[in-house]
């Protein structure tokens, strides 16, 4: 598939099958977030990845308290489009993912935010190309995120993205 069908055909992952994603796979989706151009030249983001079930669902649990909360405060129009893409309050795919990728950004370095995004898109692409899905998974507070991986202070969680093969739902 070249690029553009790969663009054009990525959709969002929400149920994982528990099928382990091989290291050299793992890997190299990881790097291609280096290959992303960033301000200054600066890459100011970690990657950390989550693959113990423990910790997964810990951080699951975190996030459906979060969610449901954004949830309730949010407008209905969300409520309702929520429902219509049968997006659940219930974040499974946080523990069926075999890995969950944490993306953070160093907020002191120039255009931190864009160049994190950015980042971001290389790796969901380069998942999508080595036949992994990805959600870009984006919980409404995170203060949780930075307890949970001691992320030192400066270090701000921006995404998860659950990584892994998708599940036959058929
Ligand atoms: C910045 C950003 C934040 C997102 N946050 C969430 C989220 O918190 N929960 C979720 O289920 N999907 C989230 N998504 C996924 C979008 O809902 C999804 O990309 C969109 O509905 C289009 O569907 P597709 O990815 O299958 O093309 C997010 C996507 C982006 C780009």
């Amino acid at each position: 598939m070249n690029l553009y069908e790969l663009m054009k055909h990525r959709r969002s992952t929400r149920h994982f099958s528990s099928k382990k994603i091989p290291e050299d796979v793992l890997q190299r989706v990881l790097k291609a977030g280096q290959y992303a151009p960033s301000g200054a030249d600066k890459h100011p983001y970690v990657y950390v990845v989550v693959d113990d079930p423990v910790s997964k669902e810990d951080i699951k649990k975190h996030c459906e308290i979060v969610d449901k909360r954004f949830y309730e405060n949010s407008k209905s129009w969300f409520k309702d489009w929520m429902k219509r893409k049968k997006i659940s309050l219930e974040k499974e795919f946080l523990a069926e993912a075999p890995a969950l990728i944490i993306v953070a950004g160093e907020t002191d370095k120039p255009y931190w935010l864009e160049s994190t995004w950015i980042s971001i898109t290389y790796v969901v692409l380069a998942a999508e190309y080595e036949g992994l899905g990805t959600l870009t998974y984006t919980p409404s507070e995170t203060g949780f995120l930075k307890e949970l991986l001691s992320l030192p202070k400066g270090i701000e969680p921006v995404v998860i993205l659950p990584v892994g093969y998708a599940k036959d739902m058929g």
